[in-house]
């Protein structure tokens, strides 16, 4: 049995995570999907939020959990039993950004990182995007699973969206 974590900020949960763990979950006979902390990040949603809405957005899918990472990313690889640590890659950009955070998971406990590349055609969906384009007015309904944008809105002190699209 071979479990690999999925972990992310999931600041909010988007059809991009969705792909990427759908991926993984291909490989790994089961995946657990960690919320973590992103110290270099000023989170919009708090923890159990993103929690609550991970959990909705791959509650159908069969051998996916969801927990909380309350540390380290590695402890947290160790305690579940993971082999890898897996992470989606639009382009160049996310590797380098991913790389050095790899090196060093498997510099504290010898952790592999496993990249799978995501569909092109969900290439521009990025929590900090989707974010954005929110707190700007635009529609964010067919970037996030459902129930994901009320939240979102609700958080940016927005009115409830009127199901507008630009398409
Ligand atoms: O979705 P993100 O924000 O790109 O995910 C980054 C995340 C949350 C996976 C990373 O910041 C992380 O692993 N945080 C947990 C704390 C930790 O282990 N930090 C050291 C990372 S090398």
């Amino acid at each position: 049995m071979t479990i690999a974590v999925c972990p992310g900020s999931f600041d909010p949960v988007t059809l991009g995570h969705l792909d990427v763990v759908r991926r993984a979950r291909a490989i790994f006979d089961e995946v657990v999907v960690g919320v973590a902390h992103n110290s270099a990040k000023h989170e919009l949603l708090p923890a159990p939020r993103r929690v609550e809405l991970a959990r909705a957005a791959f509650a159908g899918i069969d051998g996916v959990r969801v927990e909380l990472v309350a540390g380290l990313l590695t402890d947290f690889c160790r305690d579940v039993g993971a082999v890898a640590v897996v992470k989606g890659l639009r382009g160049g950009a996310d590797f380098d950004h991913e790389l050095p955070m790899a090196l060093m998971n498997r510099h504290l406990t010898g952790v592999e990182t496993v990249f799978v590349v995501g569909d092109p055609a969900l290439g521009h969906i990025a929590s900090s995007l989707v974010k954005d384009v929110a707190r700007h007015g635009g529609p964010i309904a067919d970037l996030v699973p459902d129930g994901v944008e009320a939240l979102v809105r609700e958080a940016l002190g927005l009115p409830p969206a009127r199901g507008g699209s630009y398409r």
